[in-house]
């Protein structure tokens, strides 16, 4: 198995070292290789070169199995020009248009909401990964002046809409949930929005053992608050997807806490944590390695490597219920620690 690994920017570098020491555990426990191949895109290498990625860059990584990202955002690159094209441009070149982001609370201490627990916060967000405002279509007239008119189109298609909504549903399907929720703002946005209210109805009618219901994202939003025990699965457009899959990782303890998949099925996919580069914490050893961890497992049981997946996931629930923690999540440990706990576990627990 080959992964590509850009650990990219910041806290992007200190995870993805330890998500990389976890997998080499498994892999030497399991008897089933996994060769690296390090990529080094990122802030600094756009700096250095004045290349985000070389022309051939998609090509490359559609070569390998997997891709792994740390994150990418870094203060010296203002307009973020590097993190679009290698990770946004990985997301629509490779088509990744299933953003899979579980929103899992490993253990009761970790949940910030008052009275509430593992079971209150266990729920799926399928975020579209390919459309949106997120395409970049629109541009600027008078720029600089008082004058200035900026356009940024929300571009959504029938296909885009269809096959994000599908996918929520087969994935209930399999896994024998039965709540899918629908979540836009077609009060609002009336034509963009409408596609969604037509397309959800048409899937849900293929899936009548399957409860579909619609919330508005303002709505939403408060009840994952108020109330994340009515949700089995989320499936939503491309920015809501962002901003509530951020409300997830404070449910699950914190950012740090929040694995990810830009997958298209059957073909080469990108894992990574939905946390960014967090500038202020690099290199410092505090960043919380372990959603980046959870991404590499995500990754393997992707990939068929179930096994390998559930033996890091239980060295990393082992970890937080031993207190074997970085500080954002209560805890004493360095990043490095934490990465060397759960890989230790994982030699020990396959
Ligand atoms: P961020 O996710 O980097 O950080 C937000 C907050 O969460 C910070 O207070 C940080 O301290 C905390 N945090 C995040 N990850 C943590 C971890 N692993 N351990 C402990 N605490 C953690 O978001 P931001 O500050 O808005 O963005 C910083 C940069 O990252 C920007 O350039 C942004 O564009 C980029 N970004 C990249 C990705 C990605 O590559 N997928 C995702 C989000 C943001
Ligand atoms: C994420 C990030 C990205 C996004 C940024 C870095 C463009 O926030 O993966 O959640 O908005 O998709
Ligand atoms: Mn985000």
């Amino acid at each position: 198995m080959h992964i590509a690994v850009i650990a990219g920017d910041g806290i992007g570098r200190d995870v993805t070292a330890e998500a990389v020491k976890v997998l080499a555990a498994v892999a030497a426990a399991s008897g089933r290789p996994i060769a690296f191949e390090h990529l080094p895109w990122s802030a600094d290498h756009y700096l250095q070169t004045g290349e985000t990625l070389p022309a051939n860059g998609y090509d490359l990584l559609r070569s390998f199995d997997a891709v792994f990202v740390g994150a990418l955002g870094d203060p010296r690159v203002p307009d973020n020009r590097h993190a679009r094209d290698i990770l946004l441009g990985t997301r629509f070149e490779l088509d990744l248009y299933v953003n899979y982001r579980p929103v899992r609370l490993l253990d009761d201490r970790l949940c910030p909401l008052k009275d509430r627990g593992r079971t209150d916060v266990d729920f799926t967000v399928f975020r579209e990964n390919t459309e949106g405002v997120y395409v970049g279509v629109g541009g600027r007239f008078k720029a600089g002046t008082p004058d200035e008119v900026a356009i940024q189109e929300e571009i959504n298609t029938y296909k885009g809409v269809h096959r994000i909504i599908r996918h929520a549903f087969e994935h209930a399907k399999t896994r024998g949930l039965t709540k899918v929720c629908m979540a836009d703002k077609s009060n609002a946005m009336q034509q963009g929005h409408a596609l969604w209210q037509r397309v959800f109805r048409e899937v849900a009618a293929d899936y009548p053992g399957i409860s579909a219901t619609h919330q508005y994202i303002d709505a939403l939003a408060m009840f994952l608050i108020k109330d994340p025990g009515q949700y089995e699965v989320i499936v939503t457009n491309n920015l809501f997807g962002d901003i509530i899959t951020d409300i997830g990782g404070a449910l699950q303890g914190g950012l740090g806490m929040a694995a990810s998949g830009n997958i298209h099925p059957g073909r080469t996919s990108l894992f990574e944590p939905v946390h960014g580069s967090a500038p202020p914490l690099a290199g410092k050893d505090v960043a919380n390695p372990m959603g980046a961890i959870l991404s590499a497992a995500l990754m393997l049981d992707t990939l068929g490597r179930g096994e390998e997946a559930a033996a890091i996931e239980r060295a990393v629930e082992a970890a937080v219920a031993a207190g074997q923690t970085t500080t954002d999540i209560g805890g004493s440990l360095g990043t490095r620690a934490v990465g060397d706990w759960i890989a230790e576990r994982v030699r020990r627990g396959y």
